[in-house]
């Protein structure tokens, strides 16, 4: 029997992890992550897909293709959180359970990245708690995906 696979999707300007604004988003390579969730991934049983791209119309592709395939989203917009209704769309049309994840706790900062359009598909919400949200994501589905 194949294992279930989970999606996890990162947005823009999340490849430049580790050297971007770390007093914000931390010292972690996203490649870091990556390594990270693999591992828990394996732990739990897990097949991984794990991509980032810089550009909406990608991120709606990769929504699409999970259509049927990953029984389990988590995925990080980035900016796109805040403005993208096609994102929130391409969510909307997945079956599966959604985990929306920050780095950083977005209430905490500027006003216009207090609302996200992901979050009314979302699932579930991690913001604040650096890359150990993703990994936080992953324990959620395990429990989630492994109940009978
Ligand atoms: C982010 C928060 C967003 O507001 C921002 O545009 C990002 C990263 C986070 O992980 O904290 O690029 O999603």
């Amino acid at each position: 029997m194949s294992k279930p696979l989970i999606a996890v999707l990162n947005g823009p300007n999340l490849n430049l992890l580790g050297t971007r604004e770390p007093e914000i988003y931390g010292h972690q390579t996203l490649q870091d992550v990556e390594s990270e969730l693999r591992a828990r991934a394996v732990h739990h049983g897990f097949e991984l897909d794990f991509q980032q791209s810089n550009h909406e119309g990608r991120l709606v592709d990769l929504i699409q293709e999970a259509r049927g395939q990953a029984a389990g989203l988590i995925i990080n917009p980035a900016a796109y959180t805040h403005t993208s209704v096609a994102i929130l769309d391409a969510l909307s049309a997945y079956e599966g359970k959604v985990v929306e994840v920050h780095l950083s706790n977005i209430h905490k900062r500027e006003p216009f990245r207090h609302h996200s359009y992901v979050s009314r598909r979302a699932d579930g919400v991690v913001a604040g708690l650096g890359t150990f949200g993703y990994l936080a994501a992953l324990d959620y589905l395990a429990g989630l995906l492994k109940r009978p």
